[in-house]
């Protein structure tokens, strides 16, 4: 395997690991309000995502865009998919770093009202940017 679609296959994994995380960490605070494990797994989901820009903007800069080969209505699917990862991709970012944010600082009730939105957004970056790796390589 080449090396862009090798770091295609890292940033998909990156992606999947985070997504992982991150709703494992929910499901902490959730059902048990296990808040050191929650913190835990939200501060490795936000490294691996950190982790993932870089790797992301290497792949972009030294090999640019791919490109979906396939025709038809699965294109515009696939157009669904990217379009929404995209601009959710950079939605989320403000928004896990106020989330963040509020959660070291303690402030706990805010943290929860902002976190209720990020969450949710974040989760579907990570599954779909999983998807538009697959979409694109796999498939
Ligand atoms: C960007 C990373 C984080 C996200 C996306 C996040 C997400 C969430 C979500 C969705 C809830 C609300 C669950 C619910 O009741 O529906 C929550 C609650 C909470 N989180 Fe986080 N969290 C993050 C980081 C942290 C960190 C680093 C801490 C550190 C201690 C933390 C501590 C808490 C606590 C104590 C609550 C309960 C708040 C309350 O019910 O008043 N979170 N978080």
């Amino acid at each position: 395997m080449s090396m862009g679609p090798s770091l295609a296959l890292l940033n998909a994994c990156l992606n999947a690991t985070t997504g992982v995380c991150i709703f494992l960490a929910w499901r902490a605070i959730r059902a048990g309000r296990v808040v050191a494990v929650h913190r835990r797994l939200m501060l490795t989901g936000f490294t691996l995502s950190c982790v993932f820009l870089v790797s992301y903007a290497t792949r972009i800069v030294m090999f640019g865009n791919t490109h979906f080969r396939h025709e038809g209505a699965i294109r515009y699917a696939y157009y669904f998919l990217l379009i929404t990862h995209v601009i959710l991709a950079m939605v989320t970012v403000p928004l896990v770093l106020r989330t963040l944010f509020l959660a070291l600082k303690q402030r706990f009730e805010e943290h929860r009202r902002i976190a209720r939105i990020t969450f949710p957004i974040w989760l579907y970056v990570c599954v779909t940017g999983v998807l538009v790796y697959l979409a694109l390589y796999q498939f």
